[in-house]
């Protein structure tokens, strides 16, 4: 599925969404756009110029990949599935049908507000892909691209009047079948994303 064209102006500036970046732990059911949701996605690992990324990559080697796990009714004119983000396309294709938020959300140590969130990004790693030419050293590289992408996420969650939370605890591998990520690609963060909670509805928690 071919994507929207994202917007390279918002409505408010990088010091304001430095200032105000929190990791969000309560969302409201209410949906994303499909042009929030296409936003959020290029942000964290789309193409600006060439075959370059919003981030930057040792060797200009790329070895990360985004996927969504979109509730039901989570963004607007997408059925719920988990979709993998191809950044030369813009476009999202299918991984599996399912809501698997909660499940998600289980095979991260029961954080349960995570399924509340209607899309929760898995940012993963392809470690052959650097490792190939920087050998064990690639490893780390590829795990310093996935906290570029995260606060990519986390800012551009910000200027779209959005909030993000960010999840380092949880079972690789049941992400891997849950999600069902493509062979060799292991994730590294999840960062459910959506509408904040208003502050009067946060203090019922
Ligand atoms: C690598 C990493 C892993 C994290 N894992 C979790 C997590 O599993 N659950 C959670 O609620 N927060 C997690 N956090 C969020 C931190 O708790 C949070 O960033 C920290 O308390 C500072 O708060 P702030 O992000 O609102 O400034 C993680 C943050 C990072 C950078």
């Amino acid at each position: 599925m071919k994507l929207p064209k994202p917007r390279f102006k918002g409505n408010i500036s990088v010091e304001e969404a430095l200032k105000s970046r929190r990791t969000v732990r309560a969302f409201s059911k209410r949906s994303l756009s499909l042009d929030q949701f296409s936003q959020l996605l290029w942000a964290g690992y789309g193409i600006t110029e060439g075959f370059r990324r919003t981030v930057p990559s040792a060797g200009a080697l790329y070895p990360m990949d985004l996927y969504a796990a979109v509730g039901k009714d989570g963004v607007e004119w997408v059925d719920e599935g988990v979709y993998h983000y191809i950044p030369e396309e813009h476009s999202i294709s299918l991984q599996t049908m399912e809501d698997v938020r909660a499940e998600i959300a289980r095979a991260s140590l029961f954080q349960s507000w995570m399924a509340d969130a209607p899309v929760v990004f898995i940012i993963t790693a392809e470690y052959r892909r650097v490792t190939i030419k920087y050998g064990d050293r690639g490893i780390r590289y590829a795990i310093i691209e996935a906290g570029h992408i995260a606060q990519n996420i986390f800012l551009q969650a910000e200027a779209l009047e959005l909030g993000a939370g960010i999840v380092g605890a949880f079972d690789d591998e049941r992400i891997m079948n849950i999600a069902n990520l493509l062979r060799n690609h292991y994730p590294l963060l999840i960062m459910p994303v959506g509408y904040r909670l208003p502050p009067d509805m946060l203090s019922h928690f």
